[in-house]
């Protein structure tokens, strides 16, 4: 059992780098924010646009402004976030540029 659990004790000690500590905050954001709409895999559902990818198709500046003044004319839209700090939206973005679609089987 030990020799097993050692290099993982291990790798759980390991410190985080920055880019890992900012993508792990964006995901918790992610998780609090925007999952209950878009997905816990950021997956979307009926009439919830996927967001993997999503910064491929978008700039930082447009994501931060879907955020604030909410996106869509058509039912369903998305309202503005409320109570998101600038550094937390870009947190999220940080963590949505990390998504990638699930590789063709
Ligand atoms: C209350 C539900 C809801 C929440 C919460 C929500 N969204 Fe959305 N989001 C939507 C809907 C609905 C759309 C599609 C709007 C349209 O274009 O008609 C959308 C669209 C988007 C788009 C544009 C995607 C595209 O392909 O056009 C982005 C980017 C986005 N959301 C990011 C986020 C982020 C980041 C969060 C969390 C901070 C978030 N959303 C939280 C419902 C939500």
């Amino acid at each position: 059992m030990l020799p097993f659990l050692l290099p993982l004790l291990l790798a759980s000690c390991a410190p985080m780098t920055e880019g890992e500590k900012m993508v792990s905050a964006g995901r918790k954001i992610f998780l609090r924010r925007c999952a209950p709409c878009h997905g816990v895999h950021a997956e979307g559902k009926p009439g919830i646009p996927s967001l993997k990818e999503v910064t491929d198709r978008f700039t930082d500046d447009a994501i931060r402004s879907f955020i604030k003044t909410g996106r869509g004319n058509s039912k369903p839209r998305m309202p503005p976030i409320r109570n998101i700090s600038a550094q937390e939206v870009t947190r999220v973005i940080i963590y949505l540029k990390t998504l990638k679609p699930e590789p063709v089987r």
